[in-house]
C-alpha cells in the first residue's frame, strides 16, 4: 500500500468513508483567485466556499491538489535540488469542512488516519499549536493520549496559517515526523528545529478568519482546511529520509540517469532532482494552459524550465533531454492526471522547443560567466550589468545564473541588475514617446510598461477573476468609474479574448459585490494590453478591485465554431482549387464567417459544393482539434499555413484539425494554421459549414462567406422552405422542382420567339396573299415603308432583310416606336440599288425627322434612333420625296 498511487487512494478513499466528497484537483492556474500566481494549497479551489461567497451542494470535500510553489509568496524554487523536501511541484492532500465540522473532528479524522490507516508509530509523533489555542493543545491530549512534551506551543506565524496577503485564515496545528536520532534536528520551537530530524507532514488549519486589505474578519462559521505534503508522507511510509527518495521519484530520477547514462551521484545527484523536480512542474503547467513566454505566468514556467535545462546540460546531456523523460511521468502520474496524457504531443514538443532554442545560447552564455567571473573567488559577486547581458542576450533568468554560480559561492548584484533593466525600459519609452503615436496610444503603450502584458486565459476559461490595474476614461488613467460612466478597464488577467487575427473581441459582464458592468468590445493594444470597453450599470469601479469577468458563452461558442469552420474552409479551398490560395483576409464573428483569398476567377458552383462538403467530413470527423507551441520558422517549414507578411513573435500557437481525406495528404493532418484564436474543442462541435456567397473583393481577390452550427441551420432551412414553396406553385414533388424550371424556362423561350415571329409577321402585313407590306413606288425605285410598335430593336435588321427578299429590288424602311415613345429605324437598300441610293443617306434623312442625329451603316442596310416616335410617318414621308427626287 505505500507507493505513492496507493497512499494517494488511501487517503481519499478513508475521507470518502467519512462522509466527504471526493473533489478533482483544481486547475494550477486559479480561475476564483487574481492575487495567485499559481495553485499553492489545497484550499485555493475553496476559497470562496469559505467565505461563504460561493456554495456546494457538499459540506465535507477532500482532493489531492497539484500545488506549484515557485513565484509569489511561496517560492521553493531556489531550494529545488539542493534539500531533500524543497519541490517547485508537489501534491498536497487535504480535507476541508466548510463550516461542518471543526476541530476536535479534524484533529480525531488525522490521528485515525496516520496511525490506524497509515499505521505510523505513535511515539514517532510530536504535535505543534499556536500558542494561543489551548482548546487545541486540549483536544490532542484528549483524543490523541498525547503527553504535554509531545505538543509544543508555538507563539509565531508558523502556527498560524494564511494562503498570501488577502483570504481565508487561521491558527494551525502541524503534526511533525521524528525520523530517528542518527539524523540532526531538534522538535519545532528548539534551537536546532531547522534540522532534518523532525519534518512536518500533515498541517491542520483552523479557519476563522478571512484577511481583507483593511480588517481581519471573522469567517461565518469556522471551518477546516488541511495539508499533507504527499511525497513527505510517501517518504516516511516507504521508510527513507528524503522525498526523491519514494517510488515516484525513483522513476522520474531512473529515467534522467537512462538517458543521460550518468549516475545520480555527487553534484550529478542535485541536477538529476532538479530535472526530475522541474520536468513535474513544467509538464503540469503546460498542462494547465501555460506556455512559455517573457511575462507573468509564462516565465516563472520558462525559468523552470531553462533551470532544469542547465542541469541537463551540466550532466552533458548533447541534445534536449527534458522531453524524453515525459512518458516516465505519464506513466507514474497519468492515472490520477489525465490531463498529462491528454496533452502529452503539447508538453513533448513545448519541452522539445525551448530547449532546442535555448542551447543555442546556453553554451555562449556560460562561457560568458566564466570569463566575467575568472576573477572572483568564493563569496564574490557578479556585477548587474554582466547578469542583465546574459538575461537580455543569452536568455538566462536571473535564478539561473544565481543557480549556476551557487556552488563556488558567488553571488549577483541583484540591484545592478535592477538598474540596468529600469534603463532598457527607460529607452524603450523615449523610443515609442518619440514615435509620434496618437496620444490615446501613448497611454496603452505607457501603461504597457507600467503593468505589463495583460495575461490571457480565455484558451481555458470564460470566467476569472482579475484585479483592476488601471482604469482609463477619455485618453486619460482615472482611479475610479461609477454608475452610468463608460471607459475602458485593464485588469491583470482575464478571459476575454482582444480582437486580433480577424477575430472580434468578448464581450460580457464584470462583477463583484454591489458592482455590476457591461463589457462591450475588447482590443489589444501596445502588444499585449488588452483594453475592455465597458459601461458601469451599477456600484463604483475601482483600482486595486478583484473582480468578476464572465464572457458571453453562447456568443464566444459561435465565434468559436466560426473560427474553427475559416481554417477548415481555407484548407478546402487549396484542395479544390490549388494551393495558390492564401488567405487575405479574414472576418470572425459570432453571425458569419468570412474569408478572402487569392484565386483569379470566380468559382464555379460545383467547386464551391466540393469546398463545402470537403470542409464539412472534417466536421463529422468530430476530431479534436489541437493546440501546440511551436518556434515560427519550424511551424512553417512543418507544413503550418501562415498569413504572409504577419507579424508573428518567436514562438507561435499551431492549431491542428482533422485527418485529410483526399489526394496526397490523404491520413496526414488537414488543417495545420498558425493561430491564436479561440477553437472548438472537437470540430464536430462546429455542426455544420454552409456557404452563402461567393463573389470579388479586388483583382485576383475572392471572398466566400459563410455561415456555422444553428445560423447554417437556419438558413438552409429557409432554403428548403422556399423549394418546397416553389414546389407547391409549381404543383410537382421537391425532387422534380429543377427539371420543372428547366422546362418552364425553355417552354418560355420558344414562346418568346413565337411571340416575335409572330408579331414580326403582323408588323410586316401578316401572313395573307398580299405577301407583305404595302409597296408604293417612289419615283424609279419600289417602297417598302412601315411603322410598327411592341418589335424587339434587334429583330428590326432581320425583318429588313426578309422584305429586301420579298421585294427583289426596292427600298426598305421601318421604324419601330417602343413604349417610351422612342423610334429606331432602320433603312434597307437592295444589292442592286446601292449605286443609286444608300441607306445611311436615308436613314440619316429619317432620324433627323425624327429628332435625332446621325446613324450609321452600309450602302445596304444602316440604323439610326430618334426621340420623337410620333414622327415616324413624317420620316417615311421624308424617305419618300427624297426617293422621288432622285
Ligand atoms: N492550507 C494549509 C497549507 O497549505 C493546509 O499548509
Amino acid at each position: 500500500m505505500t507507493g505513492v498511487n496507493e497512499i494517494r487512494s488511501a487517503f481519499l478513499d478513508y475521507f470518502a468513508k467519512n462522509d466527504h466528497e471526493v473533489v478533482e484537483s483544481g486547475p494550477l492556474v486559479p480561475r476564483n483567485d487574481p492575487t495567485l500566481m499559481f495553485t499553492n494549497a489545497g484550499m485555493v479551489p475553496f476559497k470562496n466556499v469559505f467565505t461563504g461567497l460561493e456554495k456546494r451542494d457538499y459540506s465535507r470535500a477532500t482532493t489531492s491538489q497539484k500545488v506549484v510553489r515557485a513565484g509569489g509568496k511561496h517560492n521553493d524554487l531556489d531550494n529545488v535540488g539542493y534539500t531533500a523536501r524543497h519541490h517547485t511541484f508537489f501534491e498536497m492532500l487535504g480535507n476541508f469542512s466548510f463550516g461542518d465540522y471543526f476541530k476536535d473532528r479534524a484533529i480525531e479524522l488525522a490521528w485515525n488516519l496516520i496511525t490506524k490507516e497509515f499505521g505510523l508509530a505513535k511515539d514517532k509523533l510530536l504535535i505543534t499549536v499556536y500558542s494561543e489555542d489551548q482548546e487545541a493543545a486540549d483536544l490532542w491530549k484528549k483524543i490523541a493520549g498525547l503527553s504535554e512534551d509531545k505538543i509544543i506551543k508555538i507563539p509565531t506565524s508558523d502556527n498560524f496559517w494564511t494562503m498570501g496577503d488577502t483570504g481565508p485564515c487561521g491558527p494551525c496545528s502541524e503534526i511533525f515526523y521524528d525520523h530517528g536520532d542518527h539524523i540532526w534536528g531538534g522538535p519545532p520551537g528548539s534551537p536546532e528545529e531547522d534540522g532534518d530530524r523532525f519534518i512536518e507532514i500533515w498541517n491542520l488549519v483552523f479557519m476563522q478568519y478571512e484577511q481583507t486589505p483593511e480588517a481581519r474578519l471573522d469567517l461565518p462559521r469556522p471551518s477546516i482546511d488541511t495539508g499533507m505534503g504527499l511525497e513527505r508522507i510517501a517518504a516516511v511510509m516507504q521508510g527513507v529520509h528524503d522525498n526523491y527518495d519514494i517510488d515516484l521519484f525513483k522513476a522520474l530520477i531512473g529515467a534522467s540517469v537512462n538517458a543521460t547514462g550518468v549516475e545520480a551521484e555527487g553534484a550529478a545527484r542535485a541536477s538529476h532532482r532538479v530535472i526530475a523536480d522541474h520536468l513535474r512542474s513544467t509538464s503540469f503547467l503546460i498542462a494547465d494552459g501555460v506556455l512559455p513566454s517573457n511575462e507573468g505566468r509564462g516565465y516563472v514556467l520558462r525559468r523552470i524550465m531553462r533551470r532544469g535545462m542547465r542541469h541537463a546540460h551540466l550532466l552533458g546531456a548533447s541534445e534536449p533531454l527534458m522531453w524524453k523523460l515525459v512518458p516516465t511521468l505519464i506513466r507514474e502520474m497519468g492515472r490520477a492526471y489525465p490531463e498529462l496524457g491528454r496533452a502529452e504531443a503539447l508538453i513533448t514538443e513545448t519541452l522539445k522547443l525551448e530547449e532546442t532554442r535555448f542551447r543555442k545560447t546556453l553554451e555562449r552564455g556560460l562561457g560568458l560567466l566564466d570569463t566575467a567571473t575568472e576573477g572572483l573567488s568564493e563569496g564574490g559577486e557578479l556585477d548587474g550589468e554582466t547578469a542583465f547581458k546574459l538575461y537580455d542576450t543569452y536568455g538566462f533568468p536571473l535564478d539561473l545564473t544565481q543557480d549556476a554560480l551557487r556552488a563556488r559561492n558567488i553571488t549577483v548584484d541583484t540591484d545592478g541588475f535592477d538598474a540596468a533593466m529600469e534603463r532598457q525600459k527607460a529607452e524603450a519609452r523615449a523610443a515609442w514617446s518619440g514615435s509620434g503615436e496618437a496620444a490615446t496610444e501613448t497611454v496603452w503603450f505607457a501603461l504597457k510598461e507600467k503593468l505589463g502584458a495583460t495575461e490571457f486565459l480565455g484558451y481555458d476559461a470564460e470566467r476569472a477573476e482579475g484585479v483592476v490595474t488601471a482604469l482609463v476614461a477619455d485618453g486619460a488613467e482615472v482611479d475610479s468609474l461609477s454608475a452610468g460612466q463608460s471607459g475602458v478597464l485593464i485588469v491583470n488577467q482575464t478571459p476575454f479574448y482582444g480582437e486580433s487575427g480577424g477575430q472580434v473581441g468578448d464581450t460580457g459582464t464584470l462583477s463583484a459585490s454591489g458592482l455590476k458592468a457591461r463589457i462591450t468590445d475588447v482590443q489589444k493594444k501596445a502588444d499585449g494590453l488588452f483594453v475592455h470597453m465597458l459601461t458601469v450599470d451599477e456600484g463604483t469601479l475601482t483600482r486595486d478591485l478583484a473582480v468578476e469577468l464572465t464572457v458571453d458563452h453562447d456568443r464566444r461558442g459561435s465565434v468559436r465554431s466560426n473560427h474553427s469552420a475559416t481554417h477548415l474552409l481555407h484548407e478546402a479551398l487549396r484542395e479544390v482549387l490549388g494551393t495558390h490560395v492564401a488567405q487575405k483576409g479574414s472576418m470572425v464573428t459570432p453571425e458569419r464567417l468570412r474569408f478572402d483569398f487569392s484565386h483569379p476567377k470566380p468559382m464555379e458552383n460545383d467547386e464551391l459544393a466540393t469546398v463545402e462538403s470537403y470542409a464539412n467530413e472534417i466536421v463529422l470527423q468530430n476530431a479534436l482539434v489541437e493546440t501546440r507551441l511551436m518556434a515560427v520558422d519550424e511551424a512553417i517549414e512543418s507544413g503550418a499555413t501562415a498569413l504572409f507578411g504577419e507579424k508573428y513573435g518567436d514562438e507561435v500557437r499551431v492549431v491542428t484539425m482533422g485527418t485529410a481525406l483526399h489526394g496526397d495528404k490523404a491520413g496526414k493532418s488537414y488543417s495545420v494554421e498558425l493561430c491564436g484564436g479561440t477553437h472548438v474543442r472537437r470540430t464536430g462541435d462546429i455542426g455544420l459549414v454552409t456557404l452563402v456567397n461567393e463573389g470579388a473583393v479586388a483583382a485576383g481577390v475572392r471572398r466566400i462567406e459563410a455561415l456555422t452550427g444553428q445560423a447554417a441551420r437556419e438558413y438552409l432551412d429557409q432554403q428548403d422552405k422556399r423549394v418546397r414553396e416553389l414546389a407547391g406553385l409549381l404543383k410537382v414533388g421537391a425532387g422534380d422542382v429543377t427539371a420543372r424550371v428547366a422546362q418552364l424556362v425553355e417552354d418560355r423561350k420558344r414562346l418568346e420567339k413565337e411571340l416575335a415571329d409572330a408579331k414580326k409577321k403582323l408588323a410586316m402585313g401578316g401572313g395573307g396573299e398580299g405577301g407583305g407590306a404595302a409597296v408604293k413606288d417612289a419615283g424609279a425605285f419600289k417602297l417598302m415603308a412601315r411603322t410598327v410598335e411592341g418589335i424587339n430593336p434587334k429583330d428590326l435588321k432581320g425583318m429588313a432583310d426578309d422584305a429586301k427578299t420579298q421585294l427583289g429590288s426596292g427600298v426598305v424602311v421601318l421604324i419601330n416606336v417602343a413604349e417610351d415613345g422612342k423610334a429606331a429605324i432602320v433603312t434597307a437598300v437592295t444589292k442592286d440599288l446601292t449605286e443609286k441610293v444608300s441607306a445611311v443617306d436615308l436613314v440619316r434623312l429619317g432620324s433627323e425627322a425624327l429628332g435625332g442625329r446621325g446613324g450609321g451603316g452600309r450602302p445596304d442596310m444602316a440604323q439610326a434612333g430618334g426621340p420623337d416616335g410620333a414622327k415616324a410617318e413624317a420620316a417615311i414621308a421624308a424617305i419618300e420625296a427624297h426617293l422621288a427626287s432622285l
